[in-house]
């Protein structure tokens, strides 16, 4: 199989999904029979396999799986960094063939430029605004995050969760119908991970804006996930997709949210005849 890597998209795969029917273009995000394969001192090895996964507008899903799965590729391929080989990939109904404004990310460490205050931080990428819509754009953004005020400060001058708050204000800040979030929240400690989530969602609410986003922590996929993909370990594959219901997914206490963790957990632990036993006493 020809390998892809960089920015080259097989032309195919344009007129592919261009010519997807048009059910499929109510979907924000359409990804069909994808495939991925890196090439690794000269050997190409598969990373994602037939994944299939569609996307409704204003939806939060969120994807689980192994380290090493293909997780951050699969986001990457949806936001246009990293092309792809065979199968189709859209946003909007439209075949994606790079990055832009349409599509927000967020990564685990916030890549905030340390020697920019936090208002060119969240500006860097904004483009065809007066000085005065830019600021007032910022300030906007910034008092979306919870950090109205701050910006004349440093990176340097903020907690690690001040730093991802910046982040996702920057990941907002060209107006993307879509925001991809890859394990936003790992490196923050567990009350500060809560208070994120909360925010999260009360940042879609007020933004309108479609989530998709990787984590490594469970009840995080199941608190946030209206959707949750569980990923087999390399080659990527989806195993199986969890709709759950709005009121067990929000209370972490209640019988629902245990059952969808240990139908997850069961995912990864299949052979852990242990493992089992002790899922039986969460519910
Ligand atoms: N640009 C790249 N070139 C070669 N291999 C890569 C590249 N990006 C990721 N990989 C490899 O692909 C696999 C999946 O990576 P990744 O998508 O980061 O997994 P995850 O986010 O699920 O941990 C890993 O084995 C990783 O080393
Ligand atoms: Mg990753």
């Amino acid at each position: 199989m020809k390998s892809h890597q960089g920015n080259e998209f097989p032309k195919a795969n344009r007129k592919k999904v261009i010519a997807m029917k048009k059910s499929e273009q109510e979907n924000i995000i359409t990804v069909s029979h994808l495939n991925k394969e890196f090439v690794k001192d000269g050997t190409s090895f598969q990373v994602l396999k037939d994944i299939d996964l569609s996307v409704k507008k204003g939806e939060f899903v969120t994807i689980v799986g192994h380290s090493g799965c293909g997780k951050s590729t699969l986001l990457k391929i949806i936001c246009g960094l990293v092309s792809y080989q065979d199968g189709g990939v859209s946003r909007n109904g439209h075949a994606v063939s790079g990055p832009d404004a349409q599509c927000g990310m967020v990564f685990q460490d916030h890549r905030l430029l340390p020697w920019l205050k936090i208002k060119d931080n969240i500006g860097f990428g904004i483009r065809n605004m007066t000085k005065a819509e830019r600021e007032e754009h910022i300030a906007r953004h910034l008092e979306l995050v919870g950090l109205k005020g701050f910006e004349n400060a440093y990176p340097s001058q903020l907690s690690g969760g001040m730093s991802q708050r910046v982040a996702i204000a920057r990941g907002l800040a060209g107006n993307p119908s879509i925001l991809l979030l890859d394990e936003p929240f790992g490196a923050l400690d567990a009350l500060t991970r809560i208070q994120m989530q909360k925010e999260i969602l009360r940042i879609q609410r007020e933004e309108k804006v479609t989530m998709v986003m990787v984590t490594h922590d469970i009840d995080e996929a199941i608190y946030l996930g209206e959707r949750i993909v569980i990923m087999s370990a390399r080659p990527g594959e989806i195993q199986e997709i969890i709709t759950t219901d709005k009121y067990s997914r929000m209370n972490r206490g209640s019988s629902g949210f245990a059952a969808y963790k240990k139908k997850i957990y069961e995912h990864f632990f299949q052979d852990s005849a242990e493992f089992l036993q002790e899922a039986e006493y969460m519910i």
